[in-house]
């Protein structure tokens, strides 16, 4: 069941979103040849606190961390660790927060110095398929036409969609109904309404779209090593057109 947002529930949202994107641009800054994903998830874990929020992810089915950190071939889920990033790394950061009960939830991936030509397309080539999703997220499109979306923008240019892991609706839990595959048929599933809101979430590899989990249980893979890309919004839809919550104010 789809749970609509009222205008008041929207207001809050707004906050908890706003939270994770400030943190997000935080660590963004922090990204640097030499620094660890566990020096990422203090910070992040640390302005959690300051902004009086709870990590949306912590204790979600035991996740050990506030941050997901997934570099390279790491899909999503990556657990924080005290490896130093090398210059030429691409590094995924997924992160939400729950304030005012209320969840928000984005991921950005960020190149690490200098990256190869093949790194940046990939990563300048997810993001990209997210805005032509969230373009899409107006009332009377239906779900198909986002999840179409990203699909056409990524397989035109030679990249491959994650089947195995979806973008979700999302509010007073992390995982709401409907859960946003990033692939689809246009015209196709639930009708879009004022209220929904979305977290929209392309998972984008630069080889096959085949992926495994590794034996801590959690970190997602690509199956063929190629490197994978990911960006998340949490996005809510109005008279008035697609508003994205986790934009930077
Ligand atoms: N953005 C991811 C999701 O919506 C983050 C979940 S990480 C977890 O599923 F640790 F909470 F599972
Ligand atoms: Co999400």
């Amino acid at each position: 069941m789809i749970i609509l947002k009222s205008r008041r529930e929207i207001d809050r949202m707004r906050i908890a979103s706003n939270i994770v994107a400030k943190v997000l641009a935080g660590l963004r800054l922090l990204v640097c040849p030499g620094v660890t994903t566990y020096e990422l998830e203090q910070y992040a874990s640390a302005e959690t606190l300051k902004h009086n929020a709870k990590s949306a992810f912590r204790g979600y089915h035991n996740y050990p961390s506030s941050l997901c950190c997934s570099p390279n071939n790491q899909v999503v889920h990556g657990l924080p660790n005290k490896v130093p990033l090398n210059s030429g790394d691409i590094l995924s950061l997924d992160f939400g927060v729950v304030y005012d009960g209320f969840f928000g939830d984005a991921a950005v991936t960020i190149p690490v110095g200098t990256v190869s030509a093949a790194a940046s397309r990939l990563i300048t080539v997810t993001e990209e398929s997210l805005y032509a999703a969230i373009s899409m997220a107006t009332i009377g499109n239906r779900l198909g036409d986002i999840s179409s979306a990203v699909q056409c923008y990524v397989e035109s240019r030679g990249f491959s969609v994650v089947r195995d892991f979806v973008g979700h609706g999302i509010g007073r839990s992390l995982h709401e109904d409907p859960q946003i595959p990033n692939y689809g048929v246009p015209g196709k599933g639930v009708k879009l309404k004022a209220g929904m809101v979305l977290a929209i979430e392309p998972m984008i590899n630069e080889k096959s779209h085949d992926v495994k989990i590794l034996s801590d249980n959690w970190t997602v893979v690509t199956s063929d090593g190629g490197l994978s890309a990911h960006f998340e919004h949490t996005v809510v839809i109005t008279e008035s057109g697609p508003e994205i919550l986790t934009w930077l104010k």
